[in-house]
């Protein structure tokens, strides 16, 4: 793999000029995309439109004349393209450990007299600290977290709710939602899916694969901004009978009838609470045109192959440094990360970062390597190795200052 073979590929690359929509800090490799996405260009101008004009000089009009109240229908209709939904299941709201808790529970009210759920051992803690939480209100409810290769073993005819993040955050281990899915119904049980690593990394097929609930992120791969709103999708089939327990005024059929009863909109509304941020949903809103007319399948043939290529040239120097692959080979089962053990893998990645690669790092020695197709080119992944390999060469990573923890990692 020749540095001019990387050019070439890069010339020919048909997703090449996306990299115009971002602002990209010049001689930065960024590989962290996976943990907050960069600013798109176009969320620049809007937000100082809807600063300005929208709050600024319209201010409570806007609500109507801009359409503020629509837009966590509008966010959430721009998502379900990229997740195989329909435009009236998935809507934007709150955060993703919140919509989790609106949909978790919701589940498992569809599925009394069970008593299980099951979910990886190695979830995103948010999501098994939400069930924890969900298992203490309602009480009699057995956690069963397991090891991925126990998982399918551990659903039976108790399994209330099979409760899976759809890419692993550590390994970048991408689960087949389709088998699980299925092996959940076939005992009875419901699938809530968490798309924090997949939507906008590659193609989800929610409805293909016939998903009861998902919720996910808007801050990484969809690039809308620190804390960005997140979304919640419910299948057309459940809506009517999915109670929204967190029952806010905003998910009522009527917020603007002021009653004292509460009576949830009939469609995706109900996953609604209060009332929308309207500065970071614009952000997103803008984000999102980052996407249109783009390819899934293109975005996930590029990432492969940013991803193949990654693992190749890091292969000489995994083998002398000791850094262990954890991410699957098998195309199937990866994500749009590589992820490397490595016991000094916390001070590595800052004396990386140091040398304007940035990726992150995850407890308790993983190093994370984000790869997003619509900004990054063949010869940043380059770049990046060779960078890295300056780092473990020259043992920069010793210096005192990289091993000094940040709240952050
Ligand atoms: C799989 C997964 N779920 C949820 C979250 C975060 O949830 P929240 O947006 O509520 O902080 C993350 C954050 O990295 C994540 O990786």
């Amino acid at each position: 793999m020749s540095l001019a073979l990387l050019q070439a590929l890069d010339r020919s690359d048909p997703l090449a000029a996306k990299r115009q929509a971002f602002h990209i800090p010049v001689g930065l490799v960024y590989l962290d995309g996976n943990s907050l996405g960069p600013l798109p260009v176009t969320v620049r101008e809007h937000l100082e439109h809807v600063l300005l004009q929208q709050w600024g000089t319209d201010l409570i009009r806007s609500w109507n004349t801009h359409g503020w109240v629509d837009l966590p229908l509008r966010v959430g209709a721009k998502i379900a393209r990229l997740i195989g939904a329909e435009s009236d299941e998935v809507i934007a709201a709150d955060s993703t450990s919140v919509n989790l808790f609106k949909v978790l529970l919701a589940a498992l009210k569809l599925r009394p007299g069970r008593r299980v759920i099951v979910s990886d051992i190695d979830n995103f803690p948010t999501d098994l600290y939400i069930a924890q939480g969900i298992a203490e209100l309602l009480g009699g409810y057995e956690l069963r977290f397991v090891k991925k290769d126990q998982l399918e073993d551990a659903l039976d005819e108790q399994t209330a709710v099979l409760m899976l993040t759809e890419v692993d955050y550590r390994t970048g281990y991408l689960y087949d939602m389709a088998r699980l899915t299925q092996l959940a119904h076939q005992k009875g049980a419901l699938t809530v899916w968490d798309l924090a690593h997949s939507a906008g990394a590659l193609p989800v097929h929610l409805n293909r694969h016939g998903v009861d609930f998902a919720v996910g992120c808007g801050y990484k791969y969809l690039n809308g901004g620190p804390g960005a709103p997140a979304f919640v999708f419910v299948a057309r089939r459940h809506q009517s009978v999915t109670t929204p327990f967190l029952s806010g005024w905003m998910g009522h059929k009527a917020p603007f009838a002021f009653v004292p009863e509460y009576l949830p909109a009939e469609d995706i509304r109900r996953l609604t609470v209060g009332t929308p941020s309207v500065l970071s949903m614009s952000a997103l809103e803008a984000a999102l045109e980052v996407f249109e007319g783009v390819d899934m399948e293109q975005v996930r043939q590029k990432s492969l192959q940013l991803t193949d290529l990654f693992i190749e040239l890091m292969e000489p120097l995994a083998a002398r440094y000791g850094l262990e692959r954890v991410t699957p080979t098998d195309h199937a089962r990866r994500g749009s990360q590589v992820s490397y053990r490595h016991p000094e893998g916390y001070a590595v990645m800052q004396a990386l970062i140091n040398q304007g690669v940035i990726g992150d790092f995850r407890a308790p020695d993983i190093m994370r390597f984000g790869f997003t197709p619509l900004y990054l080119r063949f010869t940043d992944v380059w770049e990046a190795v060779e960078r890295l390999r300056q780092v473990l060469q020259k043992e920069l990573w010793r210096e005192p200052r990289f091993s000094q923890r940040a709240k952050v990692t």
